[in-house]
């Protein structure tokens, strides 16, 4: 445990992979009401999808359990670039009932059109949780850059205190589309927020992470709960080694 976070490193991606499986089976099964769990995209995750979609397919209650997103490409669902596109095609069209499905509407015009109605949309589902935070489990990223969602260093998104989800006209990592992006009040509007992040490329930020630098993804944290972090041994920054 590091100040507010937990860390906890994995042998490989597979077993990250499981492991954040089996988080997030546990935190659905921790009563029996609606659940909001919003997705991350990137690769990351993607193994994940795939488990939640085939051996821990039923294990799921899917009636009950809402699927947001945190941040999205500015391109329509059908690019192999959206973000809810890939999460689609790996389990929820699959598993989930549509209407379970909370879609950043990419069609609208611009971005921060997309933004305002995401965030109606996120404000209506709120009222329906009794006093709860907006979500029971954010899953989340992290780029080289130490960007979380599509929240990126130096930019006035990442200070955003009023606004949930905003527009984002330029990323400063590829693919480099505009994006529409969750803000901090609403990603730490949760019980949990789980990062997940695999292979030595990520070793560098993450010790920066960790140490506690300005950056986007050392800001978030769950607001009702806990911020735990799976990282592989590949991403485990020195001093994490036994
Ligand atoms: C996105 C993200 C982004 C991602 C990180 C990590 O849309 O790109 O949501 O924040 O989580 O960049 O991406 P990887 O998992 O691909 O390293």
């Amino acid at each position: 445990m590091t100040g507010r976070r937990k860390i906890i490193v994995l042998p490989d991606a597979e077993a990250l992979a499981l492991a954040a499986a089996e988080r997030l089976i546990a935190r659905i099964d921790r009563d029996s009401k609606p659940v909001a769990v919003c997705l991350t995209g990137g690769s990351t995750p993607i193994r994940l999808y795939q488990l939640l979609g085939g051996i821990f397919r039923s294990r799921i209650p899917w009636p009950r359990v809402h699927w947001f997103m945190g941040d999205e490409r500015f391109v329509p669902q059908s690019n192999p670039l959206s973000n809810m596109g890939a999460a689609r095609r790996i389990f929820l069209h699959d598993c989930a009932p549509p209407k379970n499905i909370h879609a950043i509407d990419t069609d609208t015009k611009t971005p921060d059109i997309a933004a305002i109605a995401y965030e109606q949309e996120l404000r209506i589902f709120q009222k329906s949780r009794d006093k709860q935070p907006l979500f029971d489990l954010v899953l989340m990223g992290a780029g080289p850059d130490g960007h979380t969602a599509s929240l990126f260093p130096n930019s006035s998104a990442i200070d955003e205190e009023e606004k949930w989800v905003v527009g984002v006209a330029n990323a400063n990592v590829e693919p480099f589309v505009p994006r529409v992006s969750l803000t901090l009040p609403a990603l730490e509007s949760t019980h949990e927020i789980l990062f997940m992040a695999c292979g030595g490329d990520k070793r560098d930020i993450l010790n920066r992470i960790f140490n506690d630098e300005r950056l986007p993804a050392a800001r978030a944290h769950a607001i009702a709960g806990e911020t735990v972090w799976l990282v592989d041994e590949a991403a485990a920054p020195p001093s994490l080694h036994r």
